[in-house]
């Protein structure tokens, strides 16, 4: 089976969804929470998160953003989880995102869109490291 990494972005703490968040992913059969934790993410930690990302416009804004207060940082695992939570957060742009997906029932703003879940298997291994280092 599969790890990824997800994050509920300080919007989504703010807003007291964790355990409407949580729960969702809870829900899916056979999928794990493996370890979690609260912490406001500091820059340095984001900046190499979000590497791929330095230049583009809504780069500093979205640090600034990230920064703002406490996060969730979680492991999933599961089978085929790296996709499953990527539909089960629907599009980057909330708008665009269909109602039943956790970025479309809760969204309409484009950075504070809630959740972060891996895109792939070598950004769930990357950004597994960044997160939660030391554990396997
Ligand atoms: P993550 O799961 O957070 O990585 O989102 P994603 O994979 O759906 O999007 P991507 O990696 O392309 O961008 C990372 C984050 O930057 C997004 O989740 C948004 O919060 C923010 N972002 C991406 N594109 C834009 C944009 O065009 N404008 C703004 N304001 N924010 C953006
Ligand atoms: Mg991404």
């Amino acid at each position: 089976s599969q790890r990824t990494l997800v994050l509920l972005k300080p919007d989504a703490v703010r807003r007291g969804l964790i355990g409407e968040i949580i729960g969702r992913i809870e829900r899916k059969a056979g999928w794990t929470i493996t370890a979690l934790e609260l912490r406001t993410l500091d820059r340095a930690t984001l900046e190499t998160h979000y590497a791929e990302h330095k230049g583009r416009p809504f780069y500093e804004p979205l640090l600034e953003f990230m920064t703002s207060g406490p996060s969730v940082a979680l492991t999933v695992e599961g089978e085929r989880v790296i996709e499953g939570l990527r539909t089960l957060s629907g599009p980057t742009d909330p708008i665009a995102a269909a109602p039943g997906s956790i970025r479309g029932d809760f969204g309409t703003i484009v950075r504070e869109n809630l959740i972060h879940a891996s895109d792939s298997e070598e950004s769930a291994e990357r950004e597994l490291k960044i997160f939660f280092p030391g554990r396997d």
